[in-house]
């Protein structure tokens, strides 16, 4: 692997660009030959400034829903934006893709448009807090529902009043839920909720029923408004909202990511019983309206419709589980694959379990020689766009770096 002008801009971002990067881009955290930079993305796979490609496991850390610069999505946004897009009023886009979210998701009555997926969880905190006007607002420990103020996992910049009216509760666990209501007691607004438990390091978990029933029934005995934050998984696990399998429907849910298969677009949607409250926040954006990525959104939806792309990212993500395990067993190395098959979070544990941080690094730093982009700590997606012999290939490099790494320095890890 070449890893020349990659170093160039890091470099020369450092001058302009506090830190080099910021957020969850950042490739700070991952070995120092991870790439910064990107100048091209096709499907399944990315291409670094020295010309190394990748098969992409990241996927965007999300939106890439069905490859990278999809024909027909693509198509759609460029049209419309020939149209029109950003502009005085949005375009008869917005009210076709509320209407079409209306038919596809179970609990969905009404849409509101934004960018990100962090403006959809506040306006879903905001709608949750105008329904009754009351304050608490639970949120599971350690759960990730973007970067303002309010949410970002980082303290720096907040003040301890941003929080001042949550109470934390563990995800998965309907006692502690419950302990959690009680605090709040007459105050409370809403309980936010993701799919399942999807944060960086520990290990994902899969939503046990009993607890996402219980949310449901301690919305409704104290007229609190129950939110789903479906961005990172929304139209991963379900044609629907995530939940809608185990019979569980938010009154809120928030979407981002993969609307627009990597066109900026997120939305809150909501049913018929937090229409009047979400009808009286003020929100808005200079952009939030533009018909161009809504129209992206419309072709992502009929594509959501009428493929198998759900089926195919699943058999895709066995594919790799199944090959791991092998290497798993075949070295010696611990590889544990949690969550999902479609979003698997793999990571390196020692022989006592625990996550070993810098063989994790070491493992995805050698994987780069491999040509396949795995995180070292944050979890994966599959998109359909990647095929048998992509996954065949990563399972392959995956053995050779295996095989060599209790021989390879292990890096430094500020984790
Ligand atoms: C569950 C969840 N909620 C909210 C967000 C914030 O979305 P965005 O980065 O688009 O603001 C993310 C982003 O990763 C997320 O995973």
């Amino acid at each position: 692997m070449v890893q020349n002008e990659d170093g160039r801009l890091k470099a020369r971002a450092l001058e302009v660009i506090p830190n080099g990067l910021y957020g969850h881009l950042s490739v700070k955290m991952q070995s120092p030959r991870t790439p910064q930079y990107y100048k091209r993305a096709k499907g399944a796979y990315l291409w670094d400034y020295d010309d190394n490609q990748y098969i992409d496991y990241l996927c965007a850390f999300g939106p890439n829903l069905f490859g990278y610069g999809h024909d027909e999505i693509d198509a759609a946004y460029i049209e419309q934006l020939r149209e029109i897009d950003t502009a005085t009023g949005p375009s008869v886009r917005m009210v076709e893709l509320a209407e079409a979210y209306a038919d596809q998701v179970s609990h969905c009555d009404w849409t509101m448009f934004c960018k990100n997926g962090t403006d959809a969880t506040t306006m879903a905190l905001m709608t949750a807090r105008a329904y009754r006007e009351k304050r608490k607002i639970l949120i599971a420990t350690g759960a990730y529902h973007g970067a303002t103020k309010w949410c970002t996992p980082m303290p720096e910049g907040t003040v301890t009043e941003d929080h001042a009216h949550h109470i934390y509760y563990e995800y998965n666990n309907a006692q502690s839920l419950r302990r959690a209501v009680e605090e709040a007691g007459d105050d409370l607004a809403g309980v936010f909720a993701t799919p399942f438990k999807h944060e960086v390091i520990h290990p994902q978990q899969l939503p046990d029923e009993e607890y996402a029933r219980t949310a449901r029934q301690l919305c409704d005995e104290k007229d609190a408004l129950l939110i789903l934050d479906d961005v990172r998984a929304g139209f991963r696990l379900d044609r629907d909202c995530s939940w809608e399998k185990i019979g569980v429907r938010p009154d809120l849910s928030s979407w981002g990511k993969t609307l627009a298969n990597g066109h900026p677009l997120s939305c809150l949607m909501g049913s018929d019983r937090a229409r009047e409250a979400a009808g009286k926040i003020f929100v808005t954006g200079s952009f939030w309206f533009g018909a161009a990525a809504m129209a992206a959104g419309l072709k992502t939806l009929e594509l959501i419709r009428t493929t198998d792309y759900i089926e195919r990212t699943i058999m895709l993500g066995d594919r790799l589980r199944d090959g791991l395990e092998q290497v798993s067993k075949e070295t010696g190395i611990i590889i544990d694959q949690t969550g999902p098959s479609q979003m698997p979070l793999i990571m390196i544990n020692d022989d006592d379990g625990n996550r070993n941080m810098p063989a994790c690094v070491a493992f995805c730093d050698g994987l780069l020689d491999h040509g396949v982009f795995f995180h070292p700590f944050h979890n994966m997606f599959i998109t359909p766009a990647m095929s048998e012999d992509d996954i065949d290939r990563t399972i392959d490099g995956c053995h050779a770096v295996a095989k060599k790494l209790p021989s390879i320095p292990m890096p430094e890890v500020a984790l």
